[in-house]
């Protein structure tokens, strides 16, 4: 089972994860954070369980996960605005694939727009939903799959996913990365939050494909001709330029990179 005590114990971000709200089981981190009511702020809230047994990830996929082995947690943010969101992913991405690299010592890379791999495997996936009061923003909820300790994968998992365990035969214990998440997203938010350009860079330099001829994927097929993937912009979109030198900014509804 999770200890919510040595996360709490080791904790040093400043408001990020200091409420949690903990589930032994609870179908998905992300629905019950986006529909809790709350009076008060829930900004920084982490929302976690051990078991969840009706995970949800991009493109209405499902994401499924052992119990008591990985960490599926969800964060609420309340920023101004909703715009640049998935930005915002790509810098929670950036923090978990800086983490389990300075942990593990594998090279993971971040797969725009929400999914950090290691060779060509899912190691975490990220969800990111915005929660709206008629035109106000109530919250940003960005829910994080990490695969840890699991080793076996099902079906056609198998070929696609992978965890920290599988690629380094390590164990880990879920408390401390979570530590080590939480106060790497503190970090990356502020950034985030003061638009500072760095940030853009630092995802840039960890993204799968950055500077290279690559092929883009419209609803699973592929688009005419390839294209240049010259890295994210401040927005999170990705640009790319084609052998014409047609510079094309892309959003995440968009198109996929394959690899
Ligand atoms: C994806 O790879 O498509 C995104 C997967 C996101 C999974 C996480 S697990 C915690 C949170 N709750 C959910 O229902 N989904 C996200």
């Amino acid at each position: 089972m999770f200890n919510t005590e040595v996360l709490e114990k080791h904790l040093a971000t400043s408001w990020l994860g200091r409420s949690v709200y903990f589930f032994e089981e609870l179908p998905s981190t992300n629905s019950y954070a986006k529909r809790i009511e709350c009076d008060s702020s829930l900004h920084g809230a982490l929302f976690l369980t051990d078991y969840q047994t009706g995970g949800r990830g991009q493109y209405d996929r499902t994401w499924n996960t052992n119990p008591g082995e990985n960490l599926t947690f969800s964060l609420v943010f309340e920023p101004k605005k909703a715009e640049r969101f998935t930005l915002l992913t790509l810098a929670c991405a950036l923090a978990v694939t800086e983490v389990i690299n300075k942990y593990s010592g594998l090279r993971a890379m971040i797969k725009w727009p929400n999914d950090v791999l290691h060779n060509k495997k899912k190691l975490c996936g990220i969800l990111t939903e915005t929660q709206f009061t008629g035109n106000k923003l109530e919250r940003i909820v960005v829910g994080i799959g990490l695969n840890v300790n699991q080793v076996e994968f099902p079906g056609e998992l198998r070929e696609v996913a992978t965890s920290l365990r599988r690629e380094s035969s390590k164990k880990y214990s879920r408390e401390k990365l979570l530590v080590e998440i939480l106060q790497n997203i503190e970090y990356r938010y502020r950034l985030w939050n003061q638009f500072n350009t760095d940030l853009v860079k630092q995802i840039n330099h960890k993204m799968i494909g950055y500077g290279e001829w690559t092929n883009l994927l419209l609803n699973e097929e592929k688009l005419e001709g390839q294209y240049k993937f010259l890295g994210v912009n401040e927005s999170g979109e990705l640009v790319a330029v084609n052998r014409e030198l047609d510079i094309k900014t892309f959003s995440y509804e968009q198109v996929r990179v394959q690899c």
